[in-house]
């Protein structure tokens, strides 16, 4: 499987002879399993017709900054969201240089400040252009910011002259993206994550449960695998497929979850409790369906489940444990308290007042606590929140 495969692509096209390879690039993303977005700017439009990437890509081109159409569906903010990358190929010396000062006043140059995911970008110019020294300090400044540069390559150019400048082929390009996501940060480990709800039976049909989607701990889950682990997923049940290159297991009450990660522990360098554990669950699920009697009200005693992450967590030896709290105030005071009851190395706190994210949306906020410090990462999709979470956590691991 490549690592492109389910990714989210923001393909950004700017002005220049190299926009008809772009083409290509959507092709060979897609080749590989990865959903294509295309951005132009005014100028690339000179150079190649956005319906010709939009029948390549499949998915309509986005072109204009202020469409109110596109605001409703997809507008800038929403795409920042949405890219796992932004590449920008062809990249021209214009754009680097509206890049590196920050400018927003195309859908492009909007996205890229908006976004929190990495940015690649793919120059292609003159020689002359790109040896020019504000190309350069540009292309610095851009570096210091984390924005990656694939290429250029050397060769004869469309204008006559030889030398750096040409943008890499779309193969070329293709690959680097796909390494984008290797990042090796884990490599070695082995990473067990619980997700999703529990289900506590009643009886034969009915059942005590939760609204967990399960969507944050198959983020982690697939992140973790991105970053180089081999990775266990611990699941109750959702409607999620789970990623590929992910050993599974599924179970349904917090009993088998419970059990099913001390089994892991084993082989579990790192434990991340991202399930919605059922707290309790009914003393007895009956054997037959229970009936409607005449009584109006009805009792269920219910009996405490073990805490799965605080059993991890005191166990010997013990994996690098990463607790989950979702909280509807005094958040990051319950967090801290739950990292020390439940002898966690980090907890992820979570307000779940704020309805646009946590446990359905796609999106998530979150500040990630430990003993010495916490960091707050702003709302951003769940993939990219587990991305950060992943990173911060190889950072924990190797500051040991
Ligand atoms: O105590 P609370 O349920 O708020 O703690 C949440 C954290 O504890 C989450 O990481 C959750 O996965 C974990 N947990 C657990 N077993 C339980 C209850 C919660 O692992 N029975």
């Amino acid at each position: 499987m490549s690592s492109l495969t389910n990714k989210q692509i923001v393909l950004g096209v700017t002005g220049g002879i190299a926009a008809y390879k772009s083409a290509e690039i959507i092709r060979r993303l897609q080749d590989r399993g990865a959903t294509v977005r295309v951005v132009m700017t005014r100028a690339a439009q000179e150079f190649i017709t956005p319906l010709t990437m939009q029948a390549l890509s499949g998915n309509p081109v986005h072109v204009d900054l202020l469409d109110t159409e596109a605001e409703m569906g997809m507008g800038h903010i929403e795409l920042a969201r949405w890219a796992d990358l932004i590449i920008v190929a062809p990249a021209s010396a214009n754009f680097i240089a509206r890049l590196a000062s920050g400018r927003s006043d195309d859908l492009l140059g909007a996205i890229c400040l908006a976004t929190q995911a990495p940015i690649a970008i793919a120059p292609a110019m003159n020689q002359g252009m790109w040896h020019n020294q504000s190309t350069q300090e540009n292309l610095t400044t851009l570096q210091e910011r984390g924005v990656v540069q694939f290429g250029p390559a050397a060769g004869s150019q469309a204008c006559g002259d030889v030398g750096l400048g040409r943008m890499l082929e779309p193969g070329e390009i293709v690959e680097l993206a796909a390494k984008q996501f290797q990042s090796g940060l884990l490599a070695g480990k082995r990473v067990v994550i619980t997700a999703g709800p529990t289900r506590e039976p009643l009886d034969p049909v009915r059942y005590l449960s939760n609204h967990s989607s399960g969507k944050m701990g198959y983020a982690v889950a697939e992140a973790a695998m991105e970053a180089g682990a081999r990775v266990l997923l611990i699941t109750g049940p959702t409607n999620l497929r789970p990623p590929e290159r992910v050993e599974v297991k599924q179970v349904t009450t917090a009993e088998e979850m419970y059990q099913a990660s001390l089994a892991a522990l084993d082989d579990c360098d790192v434990f991340i409790a991202s399930a919605a554990v059922a707290d309790y669950r009914p003393r007895q699920a009956a054997e037959q369906k229970l009936k409607k009697g005449t009584q109006e009200t009805m009792t269920i005693e219910l009996v405490k489940n073990p805490d799965i992450v605080s059993a991890v967590a005191a166990a010997s030896p013990k994996p690098f444990t990463v607790g989950f709290s979702a909280e509807t105030e005094k958040l990051l005071e319950h967090a801290r308290d739950k990292l020390q009851r439940k002898g966690l190395d980090l907890i992820v706190a979570n307000d779940v007042s704020d309805t646009s994210i946590g446990f359905n949306s796609e999106d998530n906020a979150a500040t990630l606590i430990w003993a010495e410090g916490e960091s707050a990462l702003t709302k951003r999709s769940k993939r990219q929140l587990a991305r950060d979470l992943t990173g911060h956590i190889a950072g924990m691991l190797a500051g040991r």
